[in-house]
């Protein structure tokens, strides 16, 4: 081997080993010159943050909130398709009222969303979650959504507004604020007091369509913390549904929540029904008193037609003023209808026995006398004393003691299945 080969050798050797070196000194830095420059692009405190263990909560925040606010756009969608989850919870409803035909209720209304601008797990974050409040909420981008068919909605506010915010490091965003609103009813009083009272709230967002934000319910849409149970009212069912509605400006995605509260009927039970049957009972008692108590009958026939007027009055006066017969009403008319069949009966009585309260006319006097001496019996006085008026009057008594009970026992058999068998169907 001549020895100009081996030091030629020698010297290639050097010169691959020395351009090896460099590039491996040129990669070293240019690795550590985009380390650094990706950093220093993040933020000075994310670079420090780097060489450090996990980021805490002020760190996070001030990354988040000063650092980060430079770039961040409120006014910007997060992604193209905001997908919205929302999840209802019910804390308590306040009032049904059929005059002003709407509802009251109180509830948290959570909202999901992900805005990757508020992501924060490149800190290497010790805690999984940040809350923030009302103010914070003010500075990020939220969809806007609201109930569009309230007739009033408030947010809660004392102490301090009642909102609730948490962003998840992969940038998860949970808002929860807690609010009063009242929202419409649909009733149908035709079966009053056995009746249901629908109530609908409508949540969308009020800013965005559908191709901007998507809106869905989460699971389970809806929670209740406890029975609701108003004075009059019960919560007995709830539904919920989402569906796209055309306005003038695009589709816009729409979520429903259908609230079915049933009347409860105690109270109108005590003070309709009841007091009706005693009324009713009431007016039987003439029927008793013989043809010759007429001032008396008539006293308990009027007063009971009076009685019964002012407790219809009574129930219907907290009432909408409906166009259409509730099942209150047909009991309260047909309850006046019987009472006013028995002062008809008592008009009779008093037609045929105008003349026989009196002292007789001399020809009645003598046609008794007449029979007196044709029919001696031992009971002849009281036979004599009893014209044919009397006997009807009397058999038309009897037969109203009879009658009157089986046709009101066989009205109320119809009605209260009819009406019923109505709400039973109706229930869930
Ligand atoms: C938020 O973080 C705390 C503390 O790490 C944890 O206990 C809590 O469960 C988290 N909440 C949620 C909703 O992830
Ligand atoms: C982000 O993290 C939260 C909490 O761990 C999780 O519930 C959520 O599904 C995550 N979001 C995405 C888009 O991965």
């Amino acid at each position: 081997m001549p020895p100009s080969f081996v030091t030629q050798n020698t010297k290639t050797t050097r010169i691959q080993s020395f351009t090896m070196l460099s590039t491996l000194f040129l990669l070293l830095y240019a690795t550590r010159e985009t380390v650094n420059a990706m950093t220093a692009e993040i933020s000075p405190t994310v670079s420090y943050l780097l060489d450090r263990g996990c980021a805490n909560d002020t760190e996070i925040i001030d990354h988040l909130l000063i650092d980060r606010a430079l770039y961040y756009n409120k006014h910007k969608l997060p992604s193209p398709q905001v997908d919205v989850r929302i999840e209802m919870w019910v804390q308590e409803v306040t009032s049904v009222s059929e005059l002003t035909q709407d509802f009251e209720i109180d509830l948290y209304m959570n909202e999901y969303w992900t805005d990757p601008g508020l992501a924060y797990d490149i800190l290497n974050p010790c805690q999984g979650n940040l809350s923030f409040d009302w103010a914070v909420m003010q500075n990020i981008w939220t969809p806007n959504t609201c109930f569009i068919n309230s007739k009033k909605a408030q947010l809660h506010s004392s102490p301090f507004t009642n909102v609730f915010l948490m962003v998840f490091p992969n940038g998860s965003v949970w808002s929860n604020w807690r609010i009063k609103s009242t929202g419409p009813c649909v009733m149908d009083l035709t079966k009053f007091p056995m009746d249901s009272i629908e109530c609908t709230l409508t949540f969308e967002s009020f800013n965005y369509n559908k191709d901007e934000v998507f809106m869905r319910w989460g699971d389970p849409p809806l929670t209740i913390f406890k029975p609701i149970e108003l004075p009059d009212f019960t919560m007995t069912n709830f539904s919920t549904s989402n569906k796209f509605q055309l306005y003038a400006a695009g589709y816009w995605s729409e979520l429903n929540v259908n609230f079915l509260f049933r009347r409860r009927s105690g109270w109108y039970l005590l003070q309709g029904y009841i007091p009706t049957y005693m009324t009713v009972f009431i007016s039987w008692i003439p029927f008793y008193l013989g043809p010759k108590a007429i001032p008396a009958r008539t006293m308990i026939g009027v007063n009971a037609l009076l009685a019964l007027t002012f407790q219809f009055g009574n129930i219907i006066r907290n009432l909408p003023r409906v166009s259409y017969i509730k099942a209150i009403d047909v009991w309260m008319l047909s309850g006046i209808c019987f009472v006013f069949a028995s002062l008809f009966e008592l008009a009779t009585i008093g037609f045929l026995m105008r003349n026989e309260g009196k002292p007789a006319t001399k020809s009645s006097r003598s046609t008794k006398n007449s029979n007196r001496w044709q029919q001696p019996s031992v009971c002849r006085e009281d036979t004599q004393r009893k014209s044919q008026n009397i006997v009807f009057c009397e058999r038309l008594d009897n037969t109203s003691r009879l009658m009157f009970p089986v046709v009101f026992t066989f009205y109320n058999f119809i009605y209260w299945f009819v009406y019923m068998k109505q709400a039973w169907d109706q229930a869930p």
